[in-house]
């Protein structure tokens, strides 16, 4: 296990007597930490896992008033529920809580489940959520990793793996599970939490006020602050292509994309690489025009950016004529467009140069 010798306990000693007792005395007045209802502290944890603590507040309490048990939950029109959670984001989210209801009402008879295994098998609810509810809301010795309490632990104990990877994941969830107390679980884990949310935070950590100083492998904020070690930044891979405007009356040709691959069967104008900053020819787009389609002589109608995975596109927007019809393209207009499914660059490619279209248009007409 990268940078940890032995046991962390043996390692850490009075660790967690130091996190509670700052926890006793710092952690913040949340409605949530006042209850032992694992009904509110679940709803509180999902709420928590999409929005910051300080719109929770309001939310939970909101959400409590409304449905203050499963039973009006369960009992509730799933519309209802949506409509509580709107500006909460990630409705899926909502659908599950409400399923959970449902399930809690039908097989545990109402009572909220209290084996692990069964919160786990609760819709929505995943290790961190079932770690959450038992070890807070009945006292079990149950972890739970969150974001924060992945960075604490990298830099308390100096991990090396990258972060949001698997290996800092797994040896978080060790950690965890060989640290967390069998008295007072709920609170310890709350406290790594409230650590990571308000002393050991991403980017200053104020090191000076945490309880674990002593202890951390990374001494001082400069050090701490490089923990997660973060991901390499991605390759980026530049890339010119021309994408060609042939018009006829108000209709483009476009192509169709073959189904296997990359924006398999999406349609665009027909696009070809014209220089790459990688030794081989990324081939996303052909480097050559289908039989039959040429580009005219004159400036681009438009220069576009487009980003597709590390790929950073410059393209320009040029007139062509199409001699024949190649393989897989069409006509079609503006109606059309949205119904056949555009690739991104080529929404972006016509919204730019549509203007530059008509205004040429008109001046042919002059
Ligand atoms: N983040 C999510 N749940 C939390 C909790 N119960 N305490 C502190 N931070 C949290």
């Amino acid at each position: 296990m990268g940078g940890v010798s032995a046991s962390p306990i043996e390692s850490y000693p009075g660790l967690g007597a130091d996190l509670l007792k700052w926890y006793d005395l710092c952690a913040r007045d949340l409605p949530w930490r006042r209850t032992q209802d694992p009904y509110g502290i679940w709803i509180s944890e999902i709420m928590l896992q999409q929005t910051r603590v300080d719109v929770v507040i309001e939310r939970w309490l909101r959400f409590m008033e409304r449905f203050p048990r499963v039973s009006e939950l369960a009992r509730a029109q799933e519309d209802e529920v949506l409509a509580e959670w709107a500006g909460l984001g990630y409705y899926r989210r909502a659908r599950a809580i409400h399923a959970a209801a449902r399930v809690i009402m039908e097989q545990h008879n109402g009572v909220f489940p209290q084996t692990h295994n069964d919160v786990l098998d609760l819709p929505g609810i995943g290790p961190y959520t079932a770690g959450a509810i038992t070890s807070i809301a009945f006292g079990q010795q149950e972890a739970l990793v969150d974001g924060n309490v992945e960075r604490v632990f990298a830099r308390l104990f100096q991990l090396d793996e990258i972060t949001g990877s698997a290996p800092l994941k797994r040896e978080a969830w060790d950690l965890a599970r060989e640290l967390v107390p069998k008295t007072r679980p709920g609170d310890w884990n709350q406290a790594l939490m409230e650590l990571g949310a308000t002393v050991c935070t991403p980017r200053n950590p104020n090191c000076g006020a945490c309880p674990a100083r002593e202890l951390c492998k990374c001494a001082g904020a400069l050090e701490a602050a490089t923990y997660p070690r973060p991901k390499p930044p991605r390759e980026v891979i530049k890339l010119e292509v021309e994408c060609l405007v042939i018009r006829r009356e108000q209709q483009v040709l476009l192509v169709r994309r073959p189904d296997a691959g990359r924006m398999g069967g999406l349609y665009e104008l027909p696009t070809r690489e014209v220089s790459w900053s990688s030794s081989e020819p990324p081939g996303i787009f052909p480097e050559q025009w289908p039989a039959g389609l040429e580009s005219s002589e004159g400036e681009p109608l438009a220069q576009v950016s487009h980003t597709i995975t590390k790929h950073r596109i410059q393209a320009a927007i040029c007139l062509g004529t199409a001699l024949g019809m190649p393989n897989q393209a069409l006509w079609a207009g503006p109606d059309d467009w949205a119904r056949l499914g555009l690739s991104g660059m080529t929404s972006k490619a016509l919204s730019k140069s549509g203007v530059e279209i008509a205004t040429l248009r008109a001046d042919t007409r002059s």
